[in-house]
């Protein structure tokens, strides 16, 4: 893996600021966490600032540092660890992230970072010209059964070849991104075998059973998905009366409190006198 540092001063803003929209977001987002564990909120807030300027800056992660309450080394340190914050600008309208791990190395990833290095720019982070694309090469991105493959912002594309990505970057360029389905980019459905079924599959000769009526299978299929583990609010996140470990340590000390001795059940019962 490669160092990762912030980008050079000669490209950092002087300073950062959540659009209202997203002010709003990281507001509500921070009332989820318990009184004094705001800092967990973090992660959702780069992420917000790098969604919102294509990459996190200098000045979003002391922004973001502020508003936590949290020393600017503690957010630089988040920032610096996963590679899904782009510490540097990348192209405004794709950065395509080869995955170069070993199945999509075995299926023809190195030939995709060849049509990166084309189309794109020789290096990666590196932007082309007209500053709208880059691209870097990635580990698994849990995609390796329908390997090659590039994820661009949050869309995998799947089963590729070098000119089927050549035609992805020429559409994103082209500022038609959106029409680009993602997922597999040849005949295969998610990520069941190429030309179908070749498991589970009910042998020729095998009938339905009889008391499988149709409008038994009608039914069956009209089932709604049950929302049992569905909250219908999300009141009780943001409860601030809700108590928590940190509110409730009496009532935590009661519970561990050991009364008596532990009794050994494998020894007889002492009778008494
Ligand atoms: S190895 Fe490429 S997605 Fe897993």
């Amino acid at each position: 893996m490669s160092v990762r540092r912030l980008a050079e001063d000669t490209v950092q803003p002087a300073t950062f600021a959540f659009s209202k929209e997203n002010a709003a977001w990281a507001e509500a987002t921070i009332k989820k966490y318990p009184e004094g564990r705001e800092q967990s909120a973090v992660i959702p807030l780069l992420m917000r600032a790098q969604e919102q300027d294509g990459w996190v800056t200098r000045a979003a992660i002391e922004k973001i540092a502020d508003m936590l309450g949290m020393a600017y080394i503690r957010v630089l340190e988040v920032a610096t660890f996963y590679t899904q914050f782009q510490l540097q600008p990348v192209g405004t309208r794709a950065h395509v992230q080869v995955c170069g791990t070993t199945p999509c190395m075995l299926r023809g990833a190195e030939d995709l970072i060849k049509v990166c290095k084309k189309k794109i720019a020789g290096d990666p982070f590196t932007l082309n010209e007209g500053g709208t694309l880059s691209w870097e090469e990635v580990e698994c991105q849990g995609a390796c059964v329908n390997a090659p493959m590039v994820m661009i912002f949050k869309d995998t594309f799947e089963d590729l070849t070098p000119e089927r990505l050549e035609e992805i970057i020429d559409l994103f360029e082209a500022g038609k991104g959106t029409d680009v389905v993602p997922g597999p980019q040849i005949d295969r459905i998610y990520s069941a075998p190429i030309g179908g079924l070749t498991t589970l599959q009910a042998p020729a000769e095998e009938k339905k059973p009889a008391r499988a009526s149709k409008a038994k299978e009608e039914q069956a299929v009209s089932v709604p998905p049950s929302n049992a583990a569905k909250p219908s609010t999300v009141a009780d996140i943001t409860n601030p009366t809700l108590k928590t470990p940190a509110t409730a340590k009496k009532a935590a000390a009661k519970n561990v409190k050991v009364e008596g001795e532990t009794v050994d059940k494998s020894k007889p019962a002492k009778k008494p006198r």
